[in-house]
C-alpha cells in the first residue's frame, strides 16, 4: 500500500516518521510533482495539481476537522474524504471557549486593568442566568463545548441542522428555529463548518437578534462572520465584544481594525490544534479499517459540505 503526504505549512518529517511507524507495511512518501500513484493521501491545503496527478486515490485524510478548503478543489470522485474526528481537539476547544466565556462573564479584563492601575476594587457579581450561551454547531466539537459549559452552570442553548437531545442543552434546529435560538442567547459561540449555507451567517441581521450586551466567540472559520457588521454592533453598544480565533484572511492583515479594537480579543487560529500523535494514530487506524472493507467515522458528505 502506498501513502502520499502533502500538507502545506506543516513540517513533514515528523509526520512521515510517525506514519511509517504506525503503518510499517506501507510505503509512505512526501508528495512531489510527478510522484507515483498512491492508495491514500494525508493532506492539508494541497494544490489542485496534487489531485490532478493522483486520480486513483481511495482515501483522502484531512489533518484537520474543517474540510472547507479541501472541498473547493476537484477531487477524485471515488475517493472518500475523511476529516479528523476529535483526535484531541475537542478538549482544547472546550477549554478555549470556557476560558473566553468565563473571562467575559467574570470581567477579568476589567479586574486586570484595575489591578495594574493599583486599584483594589470590586465589581457587582453578574447573574449567571443572564448569560445563556448559544453554541452554533453541535457536532464533535460543539457538543463537547456545550457539555463543558454546563459544568459552570451557564444556561446552554444549541443549534444544529438536525434535532439533538443533549442533557441540559436547550436544542434548536434548522433555519426555522434560528431566530428563536439567537433571541435566547447572550453569548454566541460559533462551531459550524464553513459551507455555502453557513458562510456570512453572523451578520448585522442575525447578530442584532442576540440579547442586548451580547458577546461573540468565533472559533470555526473567519468567513462565517461579516467583520464590519460585528464592529458596527459593538460600536453601537448592542454587543459588548468578541473573542475571535479565526479570520477571513490569515494571518490577519496588519491594517485590519480588529487588531486595535479594545473590545475584541484575538488569538491566531489556535483554539484547537491538530495534535500529531493522536492524528497519526487515528488516520493509520482508519486506513487499515478501510483497506479491510470496514466503515470509518468522519467521512465527509461532499454535498452537505461537512
Ligand atoms: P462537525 O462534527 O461536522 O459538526 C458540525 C455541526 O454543525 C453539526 O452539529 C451540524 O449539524 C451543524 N451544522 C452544519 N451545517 C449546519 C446548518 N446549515 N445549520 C445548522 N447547523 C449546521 O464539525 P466539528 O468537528 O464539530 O468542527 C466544526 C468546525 O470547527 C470545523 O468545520 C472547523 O471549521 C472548525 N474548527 C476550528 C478549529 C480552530 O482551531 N479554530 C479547530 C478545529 C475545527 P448536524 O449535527 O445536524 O449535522
Ligand atoms: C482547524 O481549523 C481545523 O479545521 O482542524
Amino acid at each position: 500500500m502506498n501513502i502520499t503526504f502533502c500538507c502545506a505549512e506543516t513540517k513533514s518529517e515528523p509526520w512521515l516518521v510517525g506514519l511509517r511507524a504506525a503503518l510499517p507495511a506501507a510505503q509512505v512518501d512526501l508528495w512531489q510533482p510527478g510522484a507515483p500513484p498512491a492508495d491514500h493521501a494525508v493532506v492539508w491545503a494541497p494544490p489542485q495539481q496534487f489531485f490532478d496527478e493522483q486520480p486513483q486515490l481511495k482515501g483522502v485524510f484531512n489533518i484537520g476537522a474543517g474540510v472547507d478548503a479541501l472541498l473547493k478543489l476537484r477531487l477524485p470522485p471515488q475517493a472518500v474524504v475523511v476529516r479528523l474526528d476529535d483526535a484531541g481537539m475537542s478538549v482544547q476547544m472546550a477549554e478555549y471557549v470556557c476560558h473566553a466565556v468565563i473571562r467575559h462573564f467574570r470581567e477579568f479584563d476589567a479586574y486586570e486593568a484595575a489591578m495594574r492601575a493599583g486599584q483594589w476594587s470590586y465589581r457587582k457579581p453578574r447573574r449567571r442566568a443572564d448569560f445563556a450561551v448559544g453554541v452554533m454547531g453541535l457536532g464533535v466539537l460543539g457538543e463537547r463545548v456545550a457539555r463543558a459549559l454546563q459544568m459552570f452552570e451557564f444556561p446552554v442553548n444549541g443549534w444544529s441542522r438536525s434535532a439533538k437531545s443533549i442533557d441540559g442543552v436547550r436544542s434548536f434546529c434548522g433555519a426555522e428555529q434560528f431566530n428563536d435560538f439567537l433571541a435566547a442567547t447572550q453569548v454566541l459561540v460559533n462551531l459550524l463548518p464553513l459551507t455555502p449555507e453557513t458562510r456570512d451567517i453572523m451578520n448585522r441581521e442575525t447578530l442584532s437578534q442576540l440579547q442586548p450586551g451580547g458577546y461573540v466567540i468565533n472559533v470555526a472559520r473567519g468567513a462565517h462572520l461579516v467583520d464590519e457588521d460585528l464592529i458596527a454592533l459593538i460600536d453601537s453598544g448592542h454587543l459588548s465584544g468578541a473573542t475571535l480565533d479565526v479570520f477571513r484572511t490569515e494571518p490577519l492583515p496588519s491594517d485590519h481594525p480588529f487588531w486595535q479594537h479594545p473590545q475584541i480579543t484575538l488569538t491566531p487560529h489556535t483554539s484547537a490544534r491538530t495534535l500529531r500523535e493522536e492524528s497519526i494514530a487515528q488516520i493509520a487506524g482508519k486506513i487499515l479499517a478501510l483497506e479491510q472493507g470496514y466503515c470509518v467515522a468522519g467521512i465527509v458528505d461532499p454535498v452537505r459540505g461537512y
